[in-house]
């Protein structure tokens, strides 16, 4: 049922707090401050020299997330693809090579068959899920799942932050495993992950200004995401997001990509979303902005008080996040986004929860 909120959606975000810390009580010990994962895997991580995520739609995102935190943390090369690609591009696994899939149903099928193929060239299989009876769960050699409990709403939400929770359980520790962070890195890492669950109900205190914004963006008949680094594919996701609900054509972009394309649409009708927190690239990002304010685009900046601080350009809107370590600020900017989709929705007065053509589950190709 859906509590006091008006959409499923509304609910599954408001939960995020809670599942995300239920999914991270399941892999990290916090007394030790060191990632213990519930199951013990078949393999040494110092013995895998490749991997590859495969997922789709949101899920791919949140794997394409983790592929910056597996290559960073573990030094591991990772291989990205959308599944229903994968399976038959013929990509060349070797034996002993680790596959991870994430799906939030495990019924998906395209993600099912590029499961079925990695496991057929001999790779490891491992699978992020959040229903453990689902054949995807089924036919892994390692399921890790997320806590995230039912979710009904059709966009996915509270599904995507845990998958990411994972996933940043799973980089930290295999990171440990290769030799690439010590004790006190992981001691650092980790109480970066136990901080999430307050900073994403910190980051839910923010509605009423994004309701407020929503207003002004569902005038609009595009909008472009931007980010970079790991704020890359949360504009993926933040764009995937608005058109499935709101029907407002979205596109995300690198923000380095900017100039070589997408700059000729912007003008004053084309509102640009920032996805940028205080980090290593946020003066990269800040010059992109630039570039945006000079052709009269209007931004939404999403940054913390520093980023807030830094940014001298006229922005139409900054919306301050609370203040957090750079590592795992997708997880909790994923709020925001999520926000100012299902805002936007609801002043264009679609039906979110079961968004015109589309399936929460889906099991055909
Ligand atoms: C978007 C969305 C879809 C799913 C995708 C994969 O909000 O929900 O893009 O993420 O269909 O579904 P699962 O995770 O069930 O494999």
């Amino acid at each position: 049922d859906k509590a006091n909120y008006r959409h499923f959606m509304a609910k599954e975000i408001h939960e995020q707090p809670e599942v995300v810390g239920h999914t991270l009580a399941r892999y990290v010990d916090m007394a030790t401050e060191r990632v213990t994962l519930p199951v013990k895997l078949p393999f040494d991580f110092k013995d895998i020299q490749r991997v590859s995520i495969t997922a789709c739609g949101t899920a791919s995102y949140a794997g394409f997330i983790g592929r910056y935190w597996l290559e960073r943390f573990a030094r591991l090369p990772v291989e990205l693809d959308v599944a229903s690609e994968f399976r038959y591009r013929e990509a060349p696994l070797r034996k002993g090579d680790l596959a991870i899939f994430i799906s939030q149903s495990g019924e998906t099928a395209d993600t099912l068959a590029a499961l079925r193929y990695a496991k057929a060239q001999g790779a490891h299989t491992l699978s992020v899920v959040n229903v453990p009876t689902s054949t995807i769960a089924r036919e892994s050699e390692i399921v890790l799942q997320t806590v995230a409990g039912p979710e009904i709403g059709v966009a996915s939400t509270k599904a995507f932050t845990c998958q990411l929770m994972v996933l940043a359980s799973l980089a930290v520790a295999a990171g440990r495993a290769r030799g690439e962070l010590s004790d006190a890195d992981e001691a650092k890492l980790v109480h970066g992950l136990v901080e999430i669950p307050r900073l994403m109900s910190e980051a839910l205190t923010i509605e009423p200004q994004i309701e407020k914004l929503a207003r002004e963006l569902s005038k609009s008949r595009d909008v472009l995401y931007l980010g970079r680094g790991t704020s890359y594919p949360l504009a993926l996701e933040g764009a995937l997001k608005l058109k499935e609900i709101s029907y407002i054509h979205a596109e995300g972009y690198a923000a380095g990509e900017l100039k070589h394309g997408p700059i000729a649409l912007i003008d004053e009708h084309m509102p640009v979303v920032v996805i940028a927190p205080y980090d290593k690239v946020f003066e990269k990002t800040v010059s992109n902005m630039q570039e945006v304010a000079a052709r009269g685009g209007k931004i939404i900046l999403m940054t913390d008080a520093k980023g807030a601080a830094e940014a001298t350009i006229q922005s139409l809107v900054t919306i301050v996040m609370p203040d957090m370590g750079a590592a795992f600020a997708p997880i909790v900017y994923a709020v925001p986004v999520q926000l100012l989709a299902y805002h936007t929705a609801v002043v264009m007065g679609t039906d979110v929860d079961q968004p015109r053509n589309l399936a929460k589950s889906v099991t055909v190709e």
